[in-house]
């Protein structure tokens, strides 16, 4: 069967010799940590920021921590709600839990899975403090509308850019630009790795003055002064970290451009495929993996059965990208936390009880169960490779139509 380079092996990342030099060079310098004068972290946090072109960048341990600083910065008390999406790492939802606030999940749009503006304001209340929006795949979220509506109701937008490096918005603006803070990954699987990896980037000095101490045990650390101003953790990016980062930046739009190259071959041979929809902004979008979202009748199955037949043909496919909603998973469902007191979602300190459940994001509990499918997606797939994916997507499409409109034809075909 065909072998697909992935993110998990050398073939399928774009690590090298100039990652090793920058690893030796910090090495040879003996400041393995910003703390004592090593240059890699700020000048990986200045040339972050520059390539967004905002003001603040703030380096830490991984895209949960960056997301932690945003949150940390927020402040919400005991209680207190975010608003966000139910079809997300699980990354995007800890630190809304870490810092004792109530996660409240909103339904999504069903073409794209990215958050529904009008779902989000139907869910704002009196307790609410911020909005996170997630990027997914490497989509751009509706972050303009949410922006309004974070301003209308004085909450916090915080963007989890995790899987969305150099995603555009509509009107040409980078994906992480709008928000209040906004945070993305350098984890294994990301676009650009060091192993583990974190920045959160903000235009607002408070904001970003906020994250930077949450990241440093709330170390006012430039002044010189031993003293902690607020809680925070130590989410610090080492040295050595923000060197690799610093070379893999630069790679950074050659990966998205190929990505955005082969993703968009793809979709020009599956298009004419009934039920099969494909983004439609594979010109700003990061790839990060492919969706694609059936029309189950016209398809003539669901995503469980094309992943199956897809997977079967060899190529890297997932039905639903979660097997299940971010709610339904034990930490939250079984409220696995705080050594099972149901602290925060009991009322005090949440404004009413909250529990979770089947049923509360139908539209997302859809796209996991029936019609999404996500095409594991690699800067090294080459035409060849995406050509071997359409054929294979052809053939199965053809088998599992036929199979539909025949029940029992589809053997042989
Ligand atoms: C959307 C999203 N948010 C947050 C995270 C968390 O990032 P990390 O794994 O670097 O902690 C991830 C990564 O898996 C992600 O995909």
């Amino acid at each position: 069967m065909r072998h697909y380079p992935s993110a998990a092996e050398p073939a399928g990342r774009s690590l090298g010799d100039a990652e090793t030099a920058a690893l030796a060079e910090v090495i040879a310098s003996g400041k393995l940590n910003f703390t004592v004068g090593g240059t890699q972290t700020p000048a990986l946090e200045h040339e972050f920021a520059t390539l967004l072109g905002v003001d603040h960048a703030v380096a830490c341990s991984s895209g949960t921590a960056a997301l932690h600083l945003a949150v940390g910065a927020v402040d919400p008390a005991p209680g207190d709600e975010i608003i966000t999406t139910p079809l997300t790492d699980f990354g995007t939802v800890i630190p809304i839990l870490a810092q004792n606030a109530v996660p409240v999940f909103a339904d999504v749009d069903p073409e794209t899975g990215v958050l529904d503006p009008v779902s989000v304001e139907s869910l704002i209340s009196g307790r609410t403090r911020a909005i996170v929006a997630v990027h997914l795949f490497g989509a751009a979220a509706p972050v303009d509308t949410l922006r309004e509506i974070a301003d209308q109701y004085g909450v916090a937008l915080i963007e989890d850019c995790a899987q969305a490096y150099l995603t555009a918005l509509p009107d040409g603006r980078l994906a992480g630009t709008v928000g209040h803070a906004s945070c993305f990954s350098l984890q294994q699987y990301k676009h650009i790795t060091c192993g583990d990896g974190g920045l959160a980037v903000s235009a607002d000095p408070q904001f970003a003055a906020a994250m930077r101490l949450f990241a440093d045990k709330g170390w006012p650390r430039a002044t010189g002064e031993r003293t902690h101003l607020s809680f925070g953790m130590n989410y610090r990016m080492t040295e050595l970290q923000a060197a690799v980062a610093r070379v893999q930046l630069v790679k950074l739009p050659s990966v998205v451009e190929r990505r955005r190259h082969s993703a968009r071959r793809l979709a020009e041979a599956l298009r004419p495929l009934a039920g099969i929809r494909v983004p439609a902004d594979l010109d700003r979008h990061a790839v990060w993996l492919l969706p694609v979202v059936l029309d189950v009748d016209a398809a003539g199955a669901d995503n469980q059965a094309y992943a199956k037949a897809l997977a079967a043909e060899g190529v890297p496919v997932s039905a639903g990208y979660l097997d299940q909603p971010v709610y339904g998973y034990p930490a939250i469902a079984q409220r696995r936390l705080y050594g099972g007191s149901g602290f925060p979602f009991t009322s005090p300190p949440a404004r009413v009880e909250f529990r979770y459940g089947p049923g509360l994001c139908p539209r997302a509990e859809r796209l996991i169960g029936r019609t999404l499918l996500v095409l594991h997606w690699n800067e090294a797939y080459t035409d060849g490779d995406v050509d071997a994916i359409a054929e294979a997507f052809v053939r199965v499409h053809h088998r599992l139509r036929v199979g539909s409109l025949h029940p029992g034809a589809e053997i042989g075909v």
